[in-house]
C-alpha cells in the first residue's frame, strides 16, 4: 500500500486537491491521506510521499501524475524547497504533516505538552511564562497576553470566559483559518491553559459565516476533545477538565472582529461597538471577566508553556518577541504563509518568500494589515516587520496579511474601494465613522469622475483628522489610512482626474 498525504485545507482544495482525491480514489493499493496544508499555496496541489531519506513533495498536481508519483521520480525533498526550509515556524511546525482531526498525531508531534506543563503550573506562574515570553495579541492591537490574563485572573466573578476571536476579516489573511482547519487542537489546548490561567469553565470560539470547513472541524475536534478527557466532563468515570468549549458562527460583518461588537453579537444582539473602559477582561460576556484573544495568540501559546517563555523571547526584535506570521497575497509569484522571526525587512519578506511579482507585472504598492493597512510605495520596501517601526511609520501589522499591487492598479479606484468598505461595514455607533465613511465615498466618487471640486483632497485630509481622531474605535479610526496613503504616495493620480 502506498500513502499519499494530500492537504484536505480549504485553499488546497480551490487549487484542486478534491479533485485529485476524486480521481484516485479507487485506486488499487494506495491509501490518501489528507492532512494540513503547508501554506505554500503557489505549490497546491501538493502530493507528498515518505520516502527513505524523508518527505518527498510533487507540486502542482494534476491527476495524470498519479504514475510518476508511484514510481517515485520527479518530486523534490520538502526540506529542499526554499520556501519552507527558510521559514522558522512555530505555531504552523506540524501543517502539512498531521492529520487535523487526530489527536494523537497531534500529541506525537509534540501537542498537548504546553498544557501538561500547564497543569504542572500554578495560575500565576503560568501567567509569568508568558510575561517572560513577551507575547503580544496577533489580532491587531498587539496588547501583551500576559497582562490581559493577569488582570482577569484577579477580577473576581463567580463565572470567567475565554473567547477565541476568530472572525479573521482582514482582506488577505488567513492564518486562523489554516490553525482551526489544520490543527484545531492547538487552539482547543490554547484556550484551556487560558482557562486554568484565569479560572474559567465555558469558553466560545467565534467563528466568521465564511469559514464553514473551519467551523465543521472545530466541531468535531471539540468532540473528540471531550471524548478524551481534555474538555467537558470527560468519558464515563473520569472527571474531564470541566472546561465546557463551543463553536459559534457569525453573520457576516468586518467591524464583528472588534472584541466589545463581538460580545454583543455572542450575546444575541447586533454587534455593535461598544465604549471602552471598562475591558473585556474585567467585564466582557454577560458582564463576567472575559478573555478575548485572537486564534493565533491561543495557538502560540502552547508552544510557549512546553518550550519556556525565554526560549520565544530569544527569537525576534526588541519589542516584536517571537515569530510573526505573514500571509502574503496578492499579485507575487508565491503567495502563501510565511512564519519568520519579526525583524526582516518587507523587501526580503516579499523577494525571498514572495519570489518577487508575478509574470508580467510591475510592483506599485504593497498594503499591510489589511483595509485598515497604510499603502506603502516602492521606496517604503525597506520597513522592518515589527510592531514599533510599522508604528512609527502611522502603519499597522494587523493580523499580518500583505497584498501586493501592480503597476495596472488603479489608486484612485482603490482608495474609493477601501472607503466604500467602510461606508458599508461601519456599526454606524459613532457618527465620525458612519457619516465621515459616507461622505469620504462620495467625495472619492465625484473626484473619480472627473467632477472633483478645488480642495477635495484637504477636505479628505480634514475629514480623515477628525475619522483618526474622534471615532470609537480602530475601524473609523484607521479607516483615512489607505486613502490618505494612496494621495500622499500616489497623489498624481488624483490631481490629473481633477485638472
Ligand atoms: C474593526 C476591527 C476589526 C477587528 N477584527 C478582528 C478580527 O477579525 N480578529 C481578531 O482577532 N481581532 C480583531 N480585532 C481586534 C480585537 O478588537 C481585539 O483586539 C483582539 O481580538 C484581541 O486579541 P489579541 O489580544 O489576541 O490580539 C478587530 C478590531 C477592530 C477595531
Amino acid at each position: 500500500m502506498t500513502r499519499l498525504y494530500l492537504s484536505n485545507d480549504t485553499s488546497a482544495r480551490a487549487a484542486g486537491a478534491d479533485r485529485l482525491a476524486k480521481a484516485w480514489a479507487h485506486t488499487p493499493g494506495l491509501e490518501l491521506i489528507r492532512t494540513s496544508s503547508r501554506g505554500a499555496f503557489f505549490l497546491e496541489p501538493l502530493v507528498e510521499r515518505d520516502m527513505p531519506g524523508g518527505r518527498v513533495a510533487w507540486s502542482n498536481v494534476t491527476p495524470d501524475d498519479l504514475p510518476r508519483i508511484l514510481a517515485g521520480s520527479g518530486g523534490a525533498p520538502v526540506s529542499q524547497i526554499p520556501f519552507l526550509s527558510r521559514q522558522t515556524r512555530v505555531t504552523f511546525a506540524n501543517f502539512g504533516v498531521t492529520q487535523p482531526l487526530s489527536l494523537d498525531e497531534y500529541s506525537a508531534c509534540g501537542g498537548t505538552k504546553g498544557l501538561e506543563r500547564a497543569r504542572q503550573l500554578s495560575p500565576g506562574a503560568m501567567i509569568e511564562e508568558l510575561k517572560v515570553s513577551r507575547l503580544r495579541g496577533r489580532g491587531g492591537a498587539a496588547f501583551p497576553v500576559w497582562n490581559k490574563w493577569q488582570i482577569a485572573r484577579e477580577t473576581a466573578s463567580d463565572r470567567k470566559y475565554v473567547v477565541a476571536n476568530a472572525d479573521e476579516g482582514d482582506a488577505g489573511t488567513y492564518c486562523d483559518r489554516m490553525i482551526m482547519e489544520g490543527e484545531p487542537f492547538r487552539l482547543i489546548e490554547g484556550m484551556l491553559i487560558c482557562a486554568r490561567a484565569i479560572g474559567a469553565d465555558t469558553g466560545y470560539i467565534y467563528c466568521r459565516k465564511e469559514y464553514p470547513a473551519a467551523a465543521g472541524t472545530l466541531r468535531a475536534a471539540i468532540e473528540r476533545a471531550e471524548r478524551a478527557g481534555l474538555l467537558g466532563s470527560g468519558p464515563p468515570g473520569s472527571h474531564g477538565t470541566g472546561f465546557h468549549l463551543e463553536v459559534l458562527v457569525g453573520a457576516g460583518s468586518y467591524v464583528v472582529g472588534e472584541e466589545t461588537a463581538l460580545l454583543e453579537s455572542l450575546e444575541g444582539r447586533r454587534g455593535v461597538v461598544q465604549a471602552r473602559p471598562p475591558y473585556p477582561a474585567v467585564s466582557g460576556l454577560y458582564g463576567r471577566p472575559t478573555i478575548v484573544s485572537n486564534v493565533l495568540t491561543f495557538a502560540i501559546v502552547p508552544s510557549i508553556l512546553a518550550r519556556g517563555g525565554e526560549w520565544y523571547a530569544s527569537m525576534g526584535t526588541e519589542r516584536s518577541r517571537g515569530t510573526v506570521v505573514l500571509q502574503i497575497g496578492g499579485r507575487v509569484k508565491q503567495p502563501g504563509l510565511v512564519e519568520i522571526p519579526f525583524g526582516a525587512t518587507l523587501e526580503e519578506v516579499l523577494e525571498r518568500f514572495g519570489g518577487g511579482m508575478a509574470p508580467g507585472a510591475r510592483f506599485k504598492a504593497v498594503q499591510v494589515g489589511g483595509p485598515l493597512g497604510s499603502l506603502f510605495p516602492a521606496s517604503r520596501l525597506g520597513i522592518r516587520i515589527c510592531y514599533d517601526a510599522f508604528a512609527e511609520a502611522g502603519a499597522i501589522l494587523g493580523h499580518g496579511g500583505i497584498v501586493v499591487y501592480d503597476d495596472e492598479t488603479d489608486m484612485v479606484e482603490l482608495a474609493r474601494h477601501f472607503m466604500a468598505f467602510t461606508a458599508d461595514e461601519s456599526c454606524g455607533k459613532c457618527t465620525p465613522c458612519r457619516i465621515g465613511s459616507v461622505r469620504g465615498r462620495e467625495i472619492l466618487e465625484r473626484i473619480q469622475v472627473g467632477r472633483g471640486r478645488p480642495g477635495d483632497l484637504d477636505l479628505l485630509a480634514d475629514l480623515g483628522e477628525t475619522m483618526k481622531t474622534a471615532s470609537l474605535c480602530a475601524f473609523g479610526g484607521r479607516a483615512p489610512y489607505p486613502v490618505l496613503t494612496a494621495i500622499e504616495h500616489f497623489g498624481e493620480e488624483f490631481r490629473r482626474l481633477m485638472k
